[in-house]
């Protein structure tokens, strides 16, 4: 399997029928009501329990999602009518009250969507032979392009707490300056970016280790998160344009 859509580059806009009404994909991303920042998701079929944990975790954690300035969207390869039927099924699953499902579900039977994007499993089909999509993900930026891909195999439900993780990594790291290293969680020190000159480095941020290395190189650097006192506050580094 491909994954048509690389790293940068824009989404092709695309009619969606989903649980929240009809629009075209463009429109969604770009809705002024809605956080800027998109997640953009895929579940290979409805009524299965992996699925099932997944999109109740996503109702879980919309809200932090929204906090961060990302909305999210999914899809799976059934039909508005069984997407709705699923979704009381998955908040019934998950012990919530009332049919409040907090973002749309396209969908795809056709798997029209999920073809044209690459996002289909050869390796998975469902009953009647036709593959389903991966659980493929995207993390989509207010200029429409592609800024993180992940794909899982239809056997593994996705880490959202890594989610989570990406999207303050890819925002942190939108100043050019910094990156985040192995394992890094929110609040450990950043790297610092290989073609960064110290002194920029040192302007933005505070506490500049060099580790010293048998090349003698200095490129394995870190700093301290945060250091500016606008950097203390969350709403500072999370919407980069
Ligand atoms: C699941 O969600 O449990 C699942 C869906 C497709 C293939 C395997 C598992």
């Amino acid at each position: 399997m491909d994954f048509k859509i690389q790293l940068g580059a824009e989404f092709p806009n695309f009619f969606c029928d989903t649980t929240h009404g009809q629009f075209n994909f463009h429109d969604y991303l770009d809705d002024q009501e809605l956080p800027a920042w998109t997640i953009f998701f895929s579940h290979p079929k409805d009524f299965t329990p992996v699925c099932t944990t997944e999109l109740g975790t996503c109702v879980e954690w919309a809200q932090a999602f929204m906090n961060k300035g990302v909305k999210m969207i999914g899809l799976s390869c059934d039909s508005v009518d069984e997407h709705l039927a699923w979704s009381q099924d998955v908040l019934a699953a998950k012990g919530f009250e009332g049919d409040n499902f907090n973002f749309p579900l396209i969908a795809d039977p056709k798997r029209e969507i999920a073809s044209s994007l690459g996002m289909l499993d050869p390796n998975e089909r469902d009953a009647a032979g036709l593959p389903m999509p991966a659980r493929g993900l995207f993390l989509i930026g207010p200029d429409k392009r592609n800024k993180c891909t992940i794909l899982y195999p239809a056997t593994t439900g996705r880490n959202f707490y890594e989610v989570l993780r990406i999207i303050d990594s890819v925002f942190l790291s939108s100043d050019g300056v910094v990156t985040t290293p192995a394992n890094w969680q929110d609040g450990d020190r950043l790297c610092v970016h290989h073609q960064v000159a110290h002194e920029v480095a040192q302007e933005r941020y505070a506490g500049m280790e060099i580790i010293p290395v048998p090349s003698g190189y200095e490129y394995v650097r870190f700093v301290d998160y945060p250091m500016m006192p606008e950097q203390m506050d969350p709403g500072a580094y999370q919407q980069p344009s």
